[in-house]
């Protein structure tokens, strides 16, 4: 197959969602085996459905990992999901991500440099080989490699305890793995597990990127536990305490769970907290009747009250907070990509390599060890 890069034909746009969903159909067919289409929860229904496999990033990436027999891999989320699974599936394997644009604003909050500086301001004032760096799925795959090469892992909103937990333990040779962890890029994830670990905010230091040593006194850099990157997610930074309130109040028992890259004060509000599928899961647990508000991303929020009918679901943000970017996978790009790739044009193909895969792939097998 020839590796093209090209915009989507403004035709797409023009076609009706029936005679788009009739092609994406045709192409799936015409594809058959070869083709696995991986959807994020956040996903729109008028892609969702044509799914092979749905799950939060830590489920596709598995999937990822185990498909081998999947030659072309259309993984409709956002970048790093699909640089994940390029770099989890084969040399023989093809990842597409259907629109380039689809990025994440968190995964852009930590460039490779600026990870690279704070390692050097560290290595200035405390051992590194005793600091594990421990990045989010939510980030490049330069970063993943670089936590790799540094002997950490990367974690996901569902297993970031389980990943937290093996940095503090013991190893091989009956020693702490590590006194102290860099998280990045997420300062809320890293926080909430660390919370749920019995650790004190005081043991906690935020790393500010745009400062040296983070903007941090040298007694902080040696005696934080954590050293958390100063970033965050806009979407899940749009609930507060007042809206959780206010269903409390609006809402006989009212349920509340949200996703741990809301904020501690959210987080500590609500009465559960988790994963995309965690969030699906605890719903689906609740008996007929109930009454459950949802902070995470909207779409995934809809798709739950659609299936829950006999349940009372909203997000708790009124005003809709959808991911963008995530919405930028379509049900014209994923017509498109899959049209081409009849016609064996493989367009939008996502590929890490050299060093950074070999790096990035330690860092992802040793997630998928531990968990
Ligand atoms: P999950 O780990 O729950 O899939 O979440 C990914 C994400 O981007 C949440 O904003
Ligand atoms: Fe990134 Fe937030 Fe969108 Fe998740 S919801 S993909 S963290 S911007």
């Amino acid at each position: 197959m020839i590796k093209i890069s090209a915009s989507m034909p403004a035709s797409y746009r023009e076609t009706s969602p029936d005679d788009l969903d009739q092609r994406i159909q045709r192409a799936k067919a015409t594809l058959g085996e070869r083709l696995l289409i991986l959807g994020h929860h956040y996903q729109m229904d008028e892609v969702m459905k044509f799914a092979d496999a749905a799950g939060d990033s830590f489920g596709l990436s598995r999937i990822a990992a185990e498909r081998s027999d999947a030659d072309l891999v259309v993984f409709c989320g956002v970048h790093f999901m699909a640089e994940s699974a390029d770099i989890l599936t084969g040399p023989h394997q093809r990842v597409i991500l259907p629109d380039l644009a689809a990025g994440c604003s968190m995964a852009d909050m930590a460039d490779i440099d600026q990870v690279e500086a704070a390692w050097s301001d560290l290595s200035q004032v405390v051992d590194t080989e005793r600091v594990m760096p421990i990045t989010y799925m939510n980030s490049t795959a330069a970063i993943k490699a670089f936590v790799g090469r540094h002997g950490g892992a990367v974690c996901t909103s569902s297993n970031a305890r389980a990943v937290l937990e093996w940095a503090f333990a013991n190893d091989e040779a009956g020693r702490p793995r590590s006194d102290k962890v860099l998280f990045f890029p997420d300062q809320h994830l890293g926080r909430n597990t660390a919370l749920t670990m019995g650790y004190e905010t005081s043991e906690m230091s935020l790393w500010d990127p745009a400062h040296r040593n983070g903007g941090l006194s040298e007694r902080e850099m040696k005696e934080s536990t954590f050293l958390l990157w100063k970033g965050h997610c806009s979407v899940h930074m749009r609930f507060t305490t007042e809206q959780i309130e206010e269903f409390r109040r609006t809402h006989e028992n009212a349920l509340v769970v949200v996703h741990p890259e809301c904020s501690q004060e959210v987080v500590g509000a609500a009465d559960a907290s988790g994963s995309t599928d965690f969030i699906i899961r605890y719903v689906e647990a609740t008996p007929p009747g109930s009454s459950i508000g949802i902070g995470t991303e909207v779409h995934l929020v809809k798709r739950l009250a659609d299936t829950y009918p006999d349940r009372t679901i909203v997000c708790l943000d009124s005003e809709v907070c959808p991911c963008i970017t995530m919405s930028r996978i379509d049900a014209p790009h994923l017509a498109w990509v899959l049209e081409e790739a009849v016609e064996g044009r493989i367009r939008n193909q996502i590929t890490v390599e050299g060093e950074t895969q070999a790096w990035a792939k330690v860092a992802l097998e040793r997630m998928l060890a531990i968990t």
